[in-house]
């Protein structure tokens, strides 16, 4: 079935900024480091499952912030060629412009795959559930990803502000059940989550295995 994909538009200038400024100024080093202490505790969770034979994918890799954590080698996958271009601190690492909806590899390819910061731009199950099988073609390992939880502090402030018409924002949150049950009709089966803080933060890390059927 062909899914619409959501665009994601931003501004000239912006791939330089998000590598240079969004985790550099503000609450963004604090938010980096946190989203690194957990990338590396569900790295480290999944440490059994790693296979080191094939590389990973960093899909959408962004400016490949979180790349260099990642076990092994690497291949950075972005929709946007600008992001590419900024993606200039990846030792060695092989960059790719493509949606995450139509991955150029063979099946079962990478050993795992990072996807952080995107789902909270995908506002459907139906999109989530074609990327969500899409990485499951491609990889035969771990999947860690990102999502924002509907049950934090973070959350609920956007729905005030929401109503209180103040700020819109195009991402959104959902309940852990419907992104566990998206990933189950992908495919996988989730063995660990993390909140950047407990109850606060509206950014959680899940690591997902394959599920063997
Ligand atoms: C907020 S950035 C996150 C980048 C990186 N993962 C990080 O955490 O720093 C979201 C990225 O998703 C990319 N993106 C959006 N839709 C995409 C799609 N369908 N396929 C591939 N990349 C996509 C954008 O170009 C952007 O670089």
């Amino acid at each position: 079935m062909q899914v619409r994909e959501t665009p994601y538009e931003r501004p000239p200038g912006y791939a330089a900024r998000y590598r240079d400024a969004r985790f550099a100024t503000g609450t963004g080093p604090a938010t980096h480091r946190r989203e690194a202490r957990a990338l590396a505790a569900l790295i480290d969770r999944a440490g059994r499952d790693l296979d080191v034979h094939a590389p990973w994918l960093d899909v959408p890799s962004g400016a490949g912030r979180l790349t260099a954590m990642l076990p092994g080698r690497a291949v950075c996958v972005d929709r946007n060629p600008d992001m590419l271009r900024a993606c200039t601190t990846v030792p060695g690492g092989a960059r790719l412009c493509a949606s995450i909806h139509r991955l150029p590899f063979r099946d079962a390819v990478f050993s795992g795959a990072l996807c952080m910061r995107l789902l909270q731009h995908i506002p459907g199950s139906t999109e989530r559930r074609a990327i969500l099988g899409e990485l499951r073609r491609v990889c035969r390992g771990p999947l860690i990803l990102s999502f924002f939880h509907a049950a934090s502090l973070q959350h609920l402030r956007r729905v005030v502000s929401r109503l209180l018409g103040r700020k819109r924002s195009s991402r959104g949150a959902i309940r852990f059940a419907v992104l566990r049950a998206d990933l189950q009709a992908a495919g996988y089966t989730v063995v660990a989550k993390r909140p950047l803080r407990w109850l606060i933060s509206e950014q959680w890390l899940v690591l997902a295995l394959p599920r063997a059927d």
